[in-house]
């Protein structure tokens, strides 16, 4: 049954409960941010300087927003713009504020696009593993290696020729979208709640079962010294720069997400303790992750700094002289996957609940016209490997000049309008919002209050218009 939700409907759909909230949330944020952006960034920068310092941003300026964020839309009751707008009001502050709302469902409206594309990929290696694990178990050796009589050279190609077939990314990129828009437009309780609901616990699963398997076969002492053990010199602020960037991204922060999700809560307040929740799940699914992917990686004796094509070439090959290779290259991929549906959805209920919140349309029409915008723009993203390779997007741009179309939707929306949406929501949450209603609304009270104050008001708003300023001019950094 899908839940007519009308714009001024006096039902609104909602959570079913405080923790239908927060595994949703928790959906949201782990994600491909956790089991493909936050290794390969690791593994680039070195580990442990870089964890111990994202460890850091998450706490101090990721849980703020998240807090902020969730006040907004538990206060607002409606989508982003509405809320904030809701928000000013009651406060006395000018509802232009709205305007990163707005900003906000655009940057996931775009975000998604390519969001989709990638998990594309991940479906693809699935299937591939899938295929053969079938055929290790016809073969009568289900616990045999995956991807035998495989060169090095076969595997790591499959990657290339991958992206070099529009067809195949276009398809994956088709039956991933679809299946968030189907999730999306059957609604909040019976769409994405019952998604979180069925998918999370498969999540938590699998990365322990694949975990365990990494400590038992893999190098785990190498893993856990690699990602703990920190070498500060390798600390630099083009590295502390994308720490900052992937603690927002991890989060969701930015793009009015929570607002949005914030906004379904129908009752109850300790947002504190539901926030400190949702970041130290997310934290914690990534580190776990890290130490999945990275025991497998030496035990092999490959490069943890392998960037992007880490999870996709890396980890296939290691899979192939690895005990039951087959099965657990499997599962491996499915769990990325399972991840990565529970935060597609939240982005695209961001410019859905806009369209249903501001313009009055159908949950139905709303979901379609912006998946499906989604999907198109995706599209551009995928040719972007093969028939548009030379199309530089924002090739008149210096940052941009070099970057093909996916990765220009992808440097855009992370390095201008993330941290830009997040600049704004600590500015407005700590200095334009009633203070008195922040307390009420979050049962924030006494010494806690003071220093999530002073986080918000103070320490976000410097520390993200950093980000801001050296991401878009990188020569600040001398890199
Ligand atoms: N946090 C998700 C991940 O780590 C991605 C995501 C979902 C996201 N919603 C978002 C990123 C909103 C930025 C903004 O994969």
């Amino acid at each position: 049954m899908v839940a007519a939700a009308s714009a001024s409907g006096a039902s609104r759909d909602g959570w079913s409960s405080r923790s239908a909230f927060i595994l949703a949330a928790i959906g949201a944020a782990v994600g491909l941010g956790n089991v493909w952006r936050f290794p390969t960034l690791a593994g680039e920068s070195g580990g442990g300087a870089f964890v111990i310092f994202y460890i850091a941003c998450v706490f101090l300026l990721g849980l703020p927003l998240v807090l902020s964020e969730i006040f907004i839309g538990r206060a607002g009751q409606t989508d982003a713009v509405g809320s904030i707008k809701k928000v000013a009001e009651d406060s006395g502050a000018s509802p232009r504020w709205s305007i990163f709302g707005a900003m906000g469902a655009v940057a996931a409206f775009l975000i998604v696009s390519f969001y989709s594309v990638v998990a594309g990929w991940v479906l693809y290696y699935a299937g591939v593993m899938g295929w053969d694990l079938l055929q290790a178990i016809g073969s009568g050796e289900p616990f045999r290696g995956a991807l035998v009589g495989e060169s090095q050279e076969m595997i790591q190609g499959r990657m290339g020729n991958l992206f070099a077939s529009p067809g195949m990314l276009l398809s994956m990129h088709l039956l991933f979208m679809g299946l968030t828009l189907w999730i999306v437009a059957r609604g909040v309780g019976s769409g994405i709640e019952k998604a979180a609901t069925w998918l999370m616990p498969m999540f938590f699963v699998l990365l322990v079962g694949i975990t365990i398997y990494g400590a038992v076969v893999g190098d785990m002492t190498d893993a856990i010294k690699f990602l703990f053990t920190p070498d500060w010199s390798k600390l630099t602020p083009a590295v502390m720069n994308s720490a900052l960037g992937q603690a927002l991204f991890s989060l969701s922060l930015g793009v009015a997400g929570l607002i949005t999700y914030g906004s379904y809560i129908q009752e109850g307040s300790k947002l504190g303790s539901t926030s400190a929740a949702i970041a130290i799940a997310d934290t914690s699914v990534a580190l776990i992750a890290g130490m999945m992917i990275f025991p497998i990686v030496f035990a092999v004796g490959l490069d943890p700094a392998a960037g992007p094509t880490l999870v996709f070439q890396t980890l296939p090959f290691a899979f192939q002289s690895m005990p039951a290779g087959a099965l657990i290259g499997f599962l491996f991929f499915v769990l990325i996957l399972v991840a990565a549906v529970t935060s597609s959805i939240s982005l695209l209920e961001v410019p859905t609940a806009w369209g249903i919140g501001e313009r009055g349309w159908s949950r139905h029409k709303s979901a379609l016209i912006f998946g499906g915008g989604a999907f198109l723009i995706g599209i551009a993203c995928l040719l972007g490997y093969n028939v548009w390779a030379d199309v530089r997007l924002l090739g008149f741009w210096s940052l941009f000049e070099n970057t093909d179309i996916l990765d220009t939707v992808d440097g855009f929306t992370g390095k201008v309008m993330l941290p830009l949406g997040a600049l704004l929501t600590s500015i407005f949450v700590g200095w334009k919002a009633d203070q008195k209603m922040v307390q009420d609304v979050t049962g924030l009270t006494g010494p806690m209050f003071g220093v999530w104050r002073f986080l918000i008001a103070w320490l976000c708003p410097l520390a993200v218009g950093i980000i801001l300023v050296t991401g878009l001019f990188p020569s600040v950094l001398g890199g």
